[in-house]
């Protein structure tokens, strides 16, 4: 997403602005030219010599320097950048931009450029609660400018709350959601993740080893690419994506009732949850008691299949359903397409190392309705997250669900 875009880093004076070099770091990394805007605050907090070497372009503050106003003006980096980074955004940088305040180089490059602005504000919890902050905070979101909420935690001034600048991770994270295609912009998707799990007895559950990964994954490259993304999520320990709506679920019938109680939103349904297949027939209200047994029978009942019933309900949403194996790959995989009544299949072999459950990486195949077959090699989940909606994408353009299923 940030490979050779022109990313505009501006750092107002708040103690948040050490985080801001990591910020930087990731950006380089990821392939970003990062020119770096310092408030004179900011840099009594941090050298810019910092920045000047992370990001291999000179830092600017002073909005009329002639020597860099020759090489690039304030309009200039106004013009070239993909996107604007405000981070830490103090209240007062907020505030002078709320009432269109230019004067010095930050909010002068920050009213003349056309590219989306994130701030990310870090600051006492009380300044962030106060109704003023607030206020600027809500004119610049109607004008279309980009927040992300403060974290909660011990403050830098010695109070507890919010204000916390987040990590920069999730920085980097959310602000992808700004550089990158939006070809998803005015579609719904809905997506499944995580394991189920189903009580045995108060203490103990069936489940499996499914982390979430591949699901959250695709949950936050559709928000990337502009789609509206409810993610009904199973028990994991991942920190959900900011800007999706999460609804989380233990059960196969917790997950099979918010599915059905939302599909009729949405554009397109990406099944990546591993659903328990049966849930014990009986749960017991007490802490079973091993007694004197040496064995132990447990009766399972069979729980719904939500992408079955999706299938059978043919609505208009695009079905996507995966496929986890362990033989016969393409069989087992294109029976569930044909037998779910889906219109496309992630089939992944997941007795192979690395290639599945819990891992960072995954190997899957692409099965589409008419036969066509897709192999990736071993991928990252995000890459694979990427490709699969690429995928998606050009079914949408050729109608969509209902009518590749017609
Ligand atoms: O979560 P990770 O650790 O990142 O791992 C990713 C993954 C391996 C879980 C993921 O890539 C994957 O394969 N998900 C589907 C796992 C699975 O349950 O596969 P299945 O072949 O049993 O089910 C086929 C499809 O039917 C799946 O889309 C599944 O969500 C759906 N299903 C299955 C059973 C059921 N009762 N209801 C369902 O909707």
């Amino acid at each position: 997403m940030y490979r050779d875009k022109q990313i505009l880093l501006g750092v107002s004076g708040g103690i948040a602005a050490y985080k801001a070099v990591e910020l930087l770091r990731l950006l380089v990394k990821a392939g970003a030219d990062v020119q770096v805007v310092m408030t004179r605050h900011a840099r009594e907090f941090v050298g810019p010599l910092t920045f000047q070497t992370l990001s291999g372009n000179p830092v600017h503050s002073e909005l009329f320097n002639l020597i860099q106003e020759q090489e690039i003006g304030h309009i200039s980096l106004a013009d070239r950048a993909d996107l604007c980074i405000v981070a830490p955004a103090t209240a007062n940088i907020i505030g002078k931009v709320a009432h269109g305040l230019a004067d010095d180089l930050l909010t002068t490059t920050l009213m003349a450029t056309k590219a989306p602005v994130l701030f990310v504000p870090a600051m006492n919890v009380n300044m962030w609660e106060n109704p003023l902050y607030l206020e600027n905070q809500a004119r610049l979101e109607q004008h279309g400018y980009h927040f992300m909420t403060p974290a909660v935690g011990e403050l830098a001034c010695g109070w507890e709350g919010q204000g916390k600048l987040p990590d920069p991770a999730a920085i980097f994270d959310f602000a992808q959601n700004l550089v990158g295609s939006r070809d998803l912009a005015g579609r719904t998707v809905l997506i499944t993740a995580g394991p189920t799990r189903e009580e045995v007895d108060p203490v103990r559950y069936l489940t499996n080893h499914s982390s979430g990964k591949m699901g959250y994954a695709i949950a936050r490259a559709a928000r990337n690419r502009g789609a509206r993304v409810i993610l009904v999520s199973g028990p994991v320990d991942l920190t959900p994506p900011e800007k999706v709506d999460v609804v989380q679920i233990t059960t196969a019938w917790e997950m099979h009732a918010a599915v059905m109680a939302r599909c009729d939103d949405a554009d397109v349904i990406v099944k990546a949850a591993a659903v328990a297949d049966f849930r014990p027939l009986e749960r017991e209200t007490g802490k079973m008691k091993k007694g004197d047994r040496s064995q132990l029978t447990l009766e399972l009942a069979r729980n719904p299949d939500i992408l079955a019933d999706l299938g059978a309900k043919r609505g208009r949403a695009l079905l996507v359903g995966f496929a986890a194996e362990t033989d016969d790959l393409l069989v087992n995989a294109r029976k569930k397409l044909d037998d779910k009544r889906v219109d496309l299949i992630v089939a992944n072999d997941v007795s192979e190392a690395g290639a599945g459950f819990g891992s960072d990486t995954i190997i899957v195949m692409f099965l589409d309705r008419h036969g066509n077959i897709e192999e990736l090699p071993c991928l990252p989940k995000e890459e694979v997250a990427d490709r699969l909606l690429d995928r998606i994408q050009l079914m949408l353009e050729e109608g969509g669900g209902e009518k590749l299923r017609r």
